[in-house]
Formats: structure tokens, C-alpha cells, sequence
């Protein structure tokens, strides 16, 4: 076993460190911790390592409450304190930007945005059966482990899987607070007064409510400022991001591939007479983006973790004047703003931590034509 000093935290949440000068990346170690570890996987570059031994331990490592901790891969920060897992995500994503994309953010430039709930925050699990009962799967593994509770999912969530059978799909609970509805709630009137809007089940909805309305309520309130004439939503959804701003007058385009959330998107728009100001087109946006509209001045990202090669390089074509790019996955968020950094400065960074007790976070980036 060797000594380790913790040096830092690597995307993923391993603790970073050398042994015998190779970094090593540590499952269970914090910054500032002395650890005992196994190697577990000895790569040409690098190590994967299990502590298994603290000879000093963090003052803020705190204990799991949840009793799957150990073998459940859905959470991986719950034996850090809340204020220091938005410390270690911060740091993460400067670390992050820094290497991928050399652009240095300072420590008080990022807006951190904290959950209200940090448990039974998620609204929408997908579950795995075994049998009749509930799995998720284990850490690293495709294998479910049984459960009959989830520290992270709402308790609506924990109170329908505790009085019914597995049944092989993603549980969701609509802000009517019903569970597994054909169509379910949205709930955006923090954002504008009365503002629901409703989405078929299988349809892509942010998890955690109260993040969801604080980082609408940004994006609507910085674009509203910026007294903008269109705004296209790429990977748009439902129309979370793009239905309350053209409830605000403004116009807006979203593409999306999805069927079932161009269907919810089109029958809100008709529903609450904004067809007029809200149209959608379904795309397929891994593809090479063209579009006989004239481009918009301001433009809205959210795409899945891989990022948007595509739709970047329609901005780096056609030089709207504004930016806003949401996403999950801060590596190709970099990858993707180092074609963007020649004409685009970095306006604001916000941190939203959708994700409590995981090392995942979104993150938003406010871009201006230089
Ligand atoms: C992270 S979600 C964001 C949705 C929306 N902005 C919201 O806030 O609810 C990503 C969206 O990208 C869409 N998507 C995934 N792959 C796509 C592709 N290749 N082309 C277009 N849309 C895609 C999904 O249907 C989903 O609606």
C-alpha cells in the first residue's frame, strides 16, 4: 500500500496525488487527506487507487446517510459537507477550463447557485428491475443493486416504489405532485406568473425543481436585459428556457430532435396563444446546422454531454452578438468554447448545482461578441 498526499480533485470527484512521482487519481480521498491506497488499475500515464487507510482525514468529510452509499452509483459526494462539494465543483470547473480551454477564471468568478434541497431533490429516476423489486446501478458497473429507498429522489418517488413492483422504466413526478403521469406539470410561474407547461412522459425535464426555476429565472432575466429581437433555443426541449421568454414578447426559435418534446413544446405554444412568437423545428443537431432564417442576435445552448460541435460552428459562422450555452458536462463545455474564445468574451460563469450529493453540476456561460 503507499502513502498518499492529496493534492487536489479531478473531474469525477477522485482525489489527485503521486506515487513515486505518477499521478494518481484516488476513489474516496479529499483534498488535504494523508491516504493509505491500493492501486487498482495501473495505466502507461497514470493510476486508479482505492484508499483504504486515513492517516489524516478532512475536516469536512461528513458520514453517508445513505445505507447504499458504498455500492450504489448514484451518488458520489455524500460523505463531503454541502458547502464543501460546491467548493470542490467550482474548483473542478476552473480546473477544467484552465486545461482544455487555457481560459483562467479567477476564484470569485463564478456564481455558485445552491440547491435548496440537497436530498429527495430529484424529481425523475430511471430505475433498474430485479424482479420485482427496485435497483440502481452499482458504482462503475452496468449491475443494479437492490433498493427500497433513494436518499436523492423526491419522497413522492420513494413513497410510489415503496407500495408498488419494478416496473422497467423512468419514474417522473409532475409538479401536480403525481407520480408516472401519461403527461406531467411543469411549473414555471416563479419565472412568469402562471406558466405551466405540459410534457408526455419519456419527454426530457431538468430533475431538480428549484435549480430548474433559478437558472430559467437567469437566462430569462439576462436575455430580457439585453433587449434582443430572437433568440434561437438549440436543444430545446419542452421549451423550459424558450417558452417563458416568449411569454415575455420575446421571439423565439428552439430546435430539438425529439418528437415527444417538439409535441409537448407545439401543444404549450398553441395552449397559451404564443404561436406567434414561439416556433420550433425539429433538427438533428449532431449534423452540420443550416437554416434559411436569418440568424438571431442571441443564442441558447443546452446540449447533452457531448457537447455541440455543430451549433458552434453555426455561431462561429454567423457571429450572433450574445451567448448562452447551459451544460452538464464541463469538458466539452471547454472543448467547445476554445473555438468560441477568439470572438467571444466570457461575460458571466454561474455554477448551478443541480446535482447535490454527485460531483455533477450545470454550468452556464454568458458569452458577448467581442
Ligand atoms: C439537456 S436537454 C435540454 C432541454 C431543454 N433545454 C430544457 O431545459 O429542458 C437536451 C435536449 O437535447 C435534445 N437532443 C439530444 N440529442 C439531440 C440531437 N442529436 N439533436 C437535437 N436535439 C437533441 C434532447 O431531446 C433534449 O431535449
Amino acid at each position: 500500500m503507499d502513502r498518499i498526499f492529496i493534492e487536489g480533485i479531478a473531474h469525477g470527484g477522485m482525489g489527485i496525488g503521486r506515487i513515486n512521482g505518477k499521478i494518481t487519481f484516488i476513489h474516496n480521498a479529499l483534498p488535504e487527506e494523508i491516504v493509505f491506497a491500493e492501486i487498482i488499475d495501473d495505466k502507461k500515464d497514470f493510476s486508479i487507487a482505492k484508499a483504504v487507510k486515513f492517516e489524516k482525514t478532512s475536516k469536512h468529510r461528513v458520514e453517508p446517510k445513505c445505507e447504499y452509499y458504498e455500492k450504489c452509483g448514484g451518488c458520489d459526494f455524500q460523505h463531503i459537507a454541502y458547502d464543501y462539494q460546491l467548493k470542490l465543483k467550482a474548483d473542478i470547473l476552473r480546473s477544467i477550463f484552465k486545461r482544455i480551454a487555457k481560459i483562467d477564471i479567477g476564484v470569485d468568478d463564478i456564481e455558485v447557485a445552491a440547491s435548496k434541497d440537497i436530498f429527495h431533490y430529484r424529481r425523475r429516476v430511471k430505475f433498474q428491475c430485479v424482479g420485482k423489486r427496485w435497483g440502481l446501478f452499482q458504482k462503475g458497473s452496468r449491475k443494479p443493486v437492490v433498493v427500497e429507498h433513494c436518499k436523492i429522489a423526491d419522497k413522492a418517488i420513494n413513497e410510489f416504489i415503496s407500495s408498488n413492483d419494478c416496473i422497467n422504466k423512468e419514474i417522473v413526478l409532475s409538479d401536480d405532485n403525481v407520480v408516472n403521469k401519461k403527461e406531467s406539470v411543469l411549473n414555471l410561474s416563479d419565472v412568469v406568473d402562471n406558466l405551466y407547461l405540459i410534457y408526455e412522459y419519456g419527454s426530457f425535464v431538468q430533475v431538480n425543481r428549484d435549480i430548474n426555476l433559478k437558472m430559467v429565472k437567469t437566462i430569462v432575466d439576462s436575455i430580457r436585459q439585453k433587449k434582443v429581437n430572437k433568440v434561437f433555443d438549440f436543444f430545446g426541449g419542452i421549451g423550459n428556457l424558450s417558452i417563458p421568454l416568449a411569454a415575455y414578447g420575446i421571439n423565439v426559435v428552439s430546435f430539438d430532435s425529439s418528437k415527444s418534446a417538439l409535441d409537448s413544446f407545439n401543444r404549450n405554444t398553441k395552449r397559451l396563444k404564443l404561436t406567434n412568437t414561439a416556433k420550433s423545428i425539429r433538427k438533428n443537431l449532431t449534423k452540420p446546422f443550416n437554416i434559411d432564417i436569418e440568424p438571431p442576435d442571441c443564442v441558447i445552448l443546452d446540449p447533452p454531454r457531448a457537447g455541440a460541435k455543430s451549433v458552434i460552428e453555426y455561431i462561429d459562422r454567423s457571429k450572433p452578438k450574445y451567448v448562452l450555452y447551459v451544460s452538464c458536462e464541463p469538458s466539452t463545455l471547454a472543448r467547445d468554447l476554445i473555438i468560441l474564445k477568439d470572438s467571444y468574451i466570457i461575460d458571466k460563469v454561474t455554477l448551478f448545482d443541480m446535482f447535490p450529493q454527485t460531483h455533477h453540476f450545470e454550468t452556464l456561460v454568458e458569452l458577448k461578441l467581442d
